[in-house]
């Protein structure tokens, strides 16, 4: 009781984020494109949801809807995460790790999108349809583990589409269906053929 009193403040508005490989974070990138109302409120909390972002941004004379789409990676830049980008080859299999801190029952997936064109590459690389991130469960400390612990498989048909930084992404996407609110969290990445 006490450890939950004293940590509970530090993760009120928490609710989720890829903790490993390094996950796009606000910087100098992010606040062109977004103004510091969104940095300020990602940067106050990682795991913020995104329907909040575009009320946010309109504060800021910066924000350019264009530029920070919030509904891919929360309007995070690659320019701030371009020390982190992972190298991948097609077919290699990537180990993800998600941090669940305030669990909402719902849908989740994992996708590459084609951040230039702002358009989601083929199926999903895995999919929760319903049941992720269970309250009851995550209460019960029965998470199931491959929803915070998982590999994903590189496709093996990408040819030069991601081979350069920034190109594409990887996004982590959460929607709880009672919160009515989007999670989302991005790893840079290149794929290059071996
Ligand atoms: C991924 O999950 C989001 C949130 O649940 C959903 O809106 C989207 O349709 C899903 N995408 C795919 C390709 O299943
Ligand atoms: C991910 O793949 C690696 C290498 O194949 C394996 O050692 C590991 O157990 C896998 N992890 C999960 C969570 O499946």
């Amino acid at each position: 009781m006490l450890t939950s009193l004293l940590l509970f403040p530090a993760l009120a508005a928490c609710h989720g984020f890829i903790s490993s490989p390094p996950m796009r974070t606000p910087g100098s990138s992010t606040t062109a494109a977004c103004g510091p109302s969104i940095v300020g409120e990602i940067t106050r909390d990682k795991t913020s949801h995104v329907e909040g972002l575009p009320e946010l941004g309109a504060q800021d004379a910066g924000f350019d809807a264009a530029a920070c789409n919030v509904w891919l990676c929360k309007g995070l830049q690659y320019g701030d995460n371009a020390d982190h980008v992972q190298a991948w080859a097609p077919g290699q299999v990537v180990n993800l790790q998600v941090e669940l801190t305030i669990p909402h029952a719902g849908a989740a997936n994992v996708s590459l999108v084609d951040a230039a064109r702002n358009e989601i590459i083929g199926a999903p690389l895995v999919a929760w349809p319903s049941g992720y991130a269970d309250e009851r469960a995550f209460y019960a400390g029965s998470t199931p583990a491959d929803q915070t612990d998982f590999n994903v498989t590189i496709p093996e048909d990408l040819g030069d589409r991601c081979a350069e930084p920034g190109a594409c992404v990887l996004q982590w996407w959460w929607y709880g269906t009672g919160a009515k609110q989007t999670y989302e969290s991005c790893v840079d990445f290149t794929v290059t053929e071996a």
